[in-house]
């Protein structure tokens, strides 16, 4: 019989990794406090101002503003910016469709840019090439919780003229130069869905430093009002985007974790480097020296096919997550979504802009092709493990490796 437990031999992991969402006595006794405050909403409450402050703080930022989730966060940012029909943004192939969806929702064209081989993250050439006259603004993704290169893009878009957005989604707390992300533009976005680093079920937030641009972030997400005036007075086009006293509870009492919980994903993930870089055919997605937090949404690694024994990524996934590995599927990349193929997200777009064509969708994506198809993604709740369970990811990888025939 196999070893492999996909055949029904013994999985490598017995242990369980840690349990995700972390909450304890902090988030109950908060939660309780909103229920008999009677005060569930931000608009008369105190809970949601705190916590877009402290997380601001927390991030170096000057400014916040809780939403409801992260494609809230990106589509009240490029509102507030002011982007719109008739102007391009540039978006990275390999995300989270929310990136470029933010971009239509206000009628622009999300022009999409391959990803850099080694980060995932977008590719700053490639960017600079894709730059045209309606360029108004790019979207750097930090890809898994490394970020993108901040030098490179920062030193871009000023050269260009353009606002550099950060999506931060994957990436609390990580740090570049040891300034964390989402401070390196003109904004950052968060978000705080279940799989997020922290997490209130749903949530997010926008950071900046910026005094004007924070005042417009506030009124688009609060159906267009200015502080200070009247309930009723509206003053521009906005929706309500606006966090419930619930969330940002819980969200308090989780930012407390935060510090702790991504120093350890990043020291989990520096030695899942070293263990899994030692397997034959796996390659960690390498941590940049710039990158001096990595907080790790989750730990990317590509696989060789070669060196296990021809075996697609696919059947060997399956059997890494037989051994108890988990894996969190990688995206598809952009421009191969019915969105695109189909044509749809030409409606979002104004006359004009809408028939004409748009070569980009019909380039080469080699680096987000690879991030989809070779890319084994072990998720932040395994990486809050102990070194133990580190070693135990990478003894199911060098068996997997070596039983790998059995699978063709
Ligand atoms: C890169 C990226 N951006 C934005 C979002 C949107 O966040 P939310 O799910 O909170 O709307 C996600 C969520 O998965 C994401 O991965």
């Amino acid at each position: 019989m196999s070893e492999l437990a996909l055949f029904g031999g013994p999985p490598v992991k017995a242990k369980p990794f840690p349990a995700w969402p972390v909450h304890d006595e902090r988030e109950r006794a908060a939660l309780s406090e909103v229920l008999d405050s009677g005060v569930w909403w931000r608009t008369p409450g105190t809970r949601v101002s705190a916590f877009e402050s402290a997380f601001a703080a927390h991030h170096g930022a000057r400014h916040g503003i809780a939403v409801t989730n992260g494609t809230h966060a990106l589509e009240v940012a490029v509102a507030a910016l002011g982007i719109g029909p008739g102007d391009e943004v540039l978006v990275p192939d390999s995300t989270f469709v929310a990136t470029a969806g933010a971009v239509l929702s206000v009628g622009a064209l999300p022009v999409l840019v391959d990803v850099h081989a080694d980060s995932g993250c977008i590719d700053a050439e490639l960017a600079a090439s894709a730059i045209g006259p309606r360029t108004v603004a790019m979207i750097a993704v930090h890809m898994g919780g490394h970020p993108a290169d901040l030098d490179a893009l920062v030193e871009l878009a000023g050269r260009a003229g353009i606002v550099m957005i950060e999506d931060c989604a994957h990436a609390h707390a990580s740090r570049w130069r040891e300034r964390p992300v989402g401070t390196h533009g003109a904004l950052g976005t968060f978000s705080f869905q279940m799989s997020k680093l922290m997490t209130a079920g749903e949530g997010g937030i926008v950071i900046t430093d910026d005094d004007d641009l924070a005042r417009r972030l506030r009124s688009v997400h609060d159906c267009g009002r200015r502080e200070g005036e009247w309930f009723y007075a509206h003053f521009e086009y906005g929706s309500n985007f606006r966090m419930t006293e619930w969330q940002a509870a819980v969200l308090s009492a989780q930012l407390e974790r935060l510090d702790e919980q991504s120093r350890r994903r990043h020291a989990n993930g520096v030695l899942l480097d070293e263990l899994l870089g030692a397997v034959e055919g796996v390659t960690p997605q390498p941590l940049d020296a710039r990158c001096t937090r990595n907080s790790h949404y989750a730990h990317i690694s590509y696989l060789d096919s070669a060196a296990f024994a021809g075996v697609g990524c696919e059947r060997l996934i399956e059997a890494l997550v037989a051994e108890g590995v988990p894996n969190q599927a990688a995206y598809p990349p952009l421009h191969e979504l019915d969105l695109f193929t189909s044509g749809a997200y030409r409606r979002r777009l104004m006359p004009g802009a809408a028939e004409e064509s748009h070569p980009f969708l019909q380039a080469e994506f080699p680096g987000s092709v690879r991030a989809a198809r070779e890319a084994f993604w072990v998720p932040q709740t395994a990486l809050l493990g102990d070194a133990e369970d580190m070693e135990e990811i990478a003894v199911a990888f060098e068996k997997v490796r070596r039983h790998a025939g059995e699978l063709a």
